[in-house]
């Protein structure tokens, strides 16, 4: 630096971030203003990629800032507009870190973890929490809304020394090239980040096409004489993980039941037959579940249960099980392995197994949800089963 001027360092620097700000409002805005939730997501997500890259250039700034001395303010400066511009700069230092911390913080306690660009998923600070949500909700607002109105300030006071006092401070932080990269970062951004992705497909999942899927395992599994496990639900779950935006978001099935016979020593007549009642589902946000009851996803309306069956069974050696089975979802049926270890302790059993499987082959997300983008079209099931021998 020298004595009048910025670096180009800290010249770039400025001018990129207030591009990305400006960006990260046209983002924010048009999430807001959207009637497609797939659209409000990527936006969102954008929004949440170019707010963490702020943060990590606000890092490089402040550590710029506190090994380069600013050059010094004209000797002639009233002391008001000089304490002023100290203000007001170490605040927008200062909401340079809060926003970005605020949303994240948002994003942790609404359980949508934030992914950077679909590359690098962050860590959550905080677990699930609806009320820390609503509150960390309001802080990002209202920091957003305070870097809005100090920008403004920070800019008219750099237009009145450039056009009333002509003191040449503007030009300190500016040249031609800064300043186009700032035009170029927001005409960019908005092309790559806010613009409409492909277009909607067209639903996929009919009542016409549901309705001629009638299948497999819709149908009851063969009757077994193998005794019929005594679950134990509490200590039972049915887990499911799917990918949003790039971050892994995590559901449970709250209710369902099964009727399982199975012995290793007889895989011809072991027996699973699960079904899962598709309203309560949970994933620790209300937005999401609420979301998953729409006729897209799982539509528990018109089709309250899903099933399991299997009474096709494989030994894989190593105590682990592979059992064949058809899940129908919405009345659309797909083979799913589901591979399982049971560990025996006299009468007490503990199935323990997972599933992979693609969300669109059972025609759940369908419509634009069927972007796979925004949402995977892969999901792990993860299930454990505790149960006695009667
Ligand atoms: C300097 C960086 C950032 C700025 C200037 C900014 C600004 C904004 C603004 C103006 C809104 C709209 C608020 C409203 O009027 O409702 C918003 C919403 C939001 N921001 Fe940021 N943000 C930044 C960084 C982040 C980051 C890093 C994240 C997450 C990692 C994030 C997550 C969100 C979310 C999820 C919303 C939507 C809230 C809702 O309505 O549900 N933001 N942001």
């Amino acid at each position: 630096m020298t004595n009048t001027h910025y670096t180009s360092t800290a010249k770039i620097l400025h001018w990129l971030v207030a591009g990305l700000i400006v960006l990260q409002f046209v983002l924010a805005k048009l999430a807001e203003n959207t009637d497609s939730p797939v659209r409000e997501l990527a936006l969102l997500a954008n929004h949440k990629s170019v707010g963490i890259t702020i943060l990590a250039l606000a890092v490089v700034r402040i550590l710029w800032r506190f090994r380069n001395k600013a050059p010094a303010l004209p000797a002639n400066m009233p002391r008001w507009q000089v304490l002023s511009s100290h203000v007001s700069h170490w605040t927008l230092y200062a909401l340079l870190f809060l926003i970005p911390l605020s949303g994240w913080l948002m994003s942790s306690a609404s359980a949508y973890s934030v992914s950077w660009f679909n590359l690098i998923q962050l860590p959550d600070f905080v677990a699930p929490n609806p009320d820390l949500k609503e509150t960390f909700e309001e802080i990002h607002e209202l920091l957003a809304n305070l870097l809005a109105a100090v920008a403004l300030l920070h800019i008219a006071a750099a237009l009145k020394h450039a056009i009333i006092d002509k003191d040449g401070v503007l030009s300190r932080m500016s040249s031609t090239a800064t300043v186009a990269l700032f035009a170029a970062v927001i005409v960019l951004g908005v092309y790559a980040l806010a613009l409409p992705g492909k277009p909607a497909p067209a639903a996929t999942s009919s009542a016409s096409d549901t309705e001629t899927a009638a299948s497999a395992a819709d149908e009851p599994v063969a009757s077994s004489t193998l005794p019929v496990w005594n679950i134990d639900y509490e200590a039972s779950f049915i887990h499911f993980t799917g990918d949003q935006a790039g971050a892994e978001f995590d559901g449970v099935w709250q209710d369902w039941d099964a009727k399982l016979q199975f012995s290793p020593d007889d895989l011809a007549s072991s027996r699973f037959d699960v079904t899962i009642r598709t309203a309560a589902v949970e994933t620790q946000d209300d937005d999401r579940d609420a979301t998953l009851s729409d006729p897209e996803w799982f539509d528990p309306k018109n089709y309250p249960e899903a099933h399991y069956r299997a009474s096709r069974f494989s030994d894989n050696g190593n105590g682990e099980f592979v059992a064949h089975g058809q899940l129908s979802i919405k009345g659309n049926t797909a083979p799913v392995d589901l591979v399982f270890t049971v560990d025996s302790s006299g009468d007490e059993r503990v199935l323990t197994g997972n599933a992979e499987l693609l969300r669109l082959d059972l025609g759940v997300g369908t419509g634009e949800w069927e972007d796979t983008d925004w949402v995977s079209n892969e999901v792990s099931v993860a299930v454990r089963v505790s149960a006695n021998l009667p």
